[in-house]
């Protein structure tokens, strides 16, 4: 059975010690960043910098990008060969220019029946649980995730995450959550819903859509508590207390520990970002973020966070 939260493929971001921060939260399925389906078969896509065994015993989901059935497919049987995974993923919403231009993510959306074309060259070489995720269209004027949902349940999807917005959006205004409803109602396979879930109310308040679960994508970045908050809630009611200074210090500690360990001393840098984010909004907090986005060493973290709970202590 699909897993009620699950949480989104997010390039530069969601890689396997970011993961491994959210499985210690409960979460159970939580998806890659996007892998190239042409790396994959040209040899040059390094899948193991995308997986790692800190996923063994949860649930892991690749998404793969490209546009060509047949390479998604060889794509496919190849990451069967190299890898231990449990759902698949096309990517049909990255808007981003360098990847629209290769007609791949979005693009996709222009012609919806390759995007069929493509979920059924893929259908016929894995029984794996097999989605797409797309957005609402390119335009506002030109929505056609209805057609493009249709299509890709007809070709042999188990099911489908939508993204609220359209690709000319990128991240901008607020997600549509009445069209992701009627994409809902418009097929018999589960719909995963995406878009602007960065609290517990935010979570609460989109039960009222109507789909099988949702994909959280922004609202974790810093905050993987916000899994916590939702499976507790899921699971009793009861809401959590927010975490502490001290408490975010320790999980994002982990976090650079991951990081060293699974990718290397040189990856440290790729954890400023993450430190940014853990600690946003702190009242006093601006000196501190700003010494991190120079940090080098796992030491200078250590020093900066104790002087850090030194002076809020
Ligand atoms: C930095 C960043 C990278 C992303 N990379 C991907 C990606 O590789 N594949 C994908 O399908 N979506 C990607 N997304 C989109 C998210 O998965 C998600 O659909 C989007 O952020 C909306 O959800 P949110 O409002 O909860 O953030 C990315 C988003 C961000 C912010």
């Amino acid at each position: 059975m699909l897993p009620k939260i699950m949480t989104a493929p997010m390039a530069g971001i969601t890689d396997a010690p970011y993961r491994k921060i959210c499985r210690e939260m409960g979460l159970e399925l939580a998806y890659t960043e996007m892998v190239s389906s042409r790396g994959l078969i040209f040899g040059n896509e390094r899948t193991e910098d995308y997986v790692d065994r800190s996923d063994e015993g949860s649930s892991l989901g690749i998404q793969l990008f490209g546009n060509q059935p047949e390479v998604m497919a060889n794509a496919t049987k190849r990451l069967e060969e190299l890898v231990k995974y449990e759902y698949l993923d096309i990517n049909m919403g990255c808007p981003a220019r360098k990847i629209m231009s290769n007609r791949d993510g979005c693009a996709l959306m222009r012609t919806p029946i390759l995007a069929g074309d493509i979920i059924r060259s893929i259908r016929r070489v894995t029984t794996r649980p097999l989605s797409a995720k797309m957005r609402l269209g390119l335009t506002k004027g030109s929505i056609n995730v209805l057609e493009v949902a249709k299509r890709v349940e007809e070709a042999g999807a188990d099911f489908i995450i939508v993204h609220g917005r359209t690709a000319d959006q990128m991240y901008s205004g607020t997600a549509d959550w009445d069209t992701i409803a009627r994409v809902k109602q418009a097929v018999s396979i589960p719909v995963i819903g995406n878009g602007d879930i960065f609290t517990l109310d935010d979570y609460i308040d989109k039960q009222e859509y109507g789909v099988d679960g949702f994909m959280l994508a922004r609202g974790i970045q810093g905050n993987p508590w916000l899994i916590r908050d939702i499976l507790l809630f899921e699971e009793t009611g009861v809401r959590s207390t927010r975490p502490g200074l001290a408490e975010k210090v320790e999980v994002a500690r982990r976090h650079l520990d991951y990081i060293i360990q699974i990718k290397g001393i040189g990856a440290v840098p790729e954890f400023r970002k993450h430190a940014a984010w853990y600690f946003k909004g702190i009242p006093g907090s601006a000196k501190f973020r700003a010494a991190l986005s120079s940090l080098n060493t796992p030491q200078e973290f250590r020093d900066l966070t104790e002087r850090w709970l030194d002076i809020q202590g």
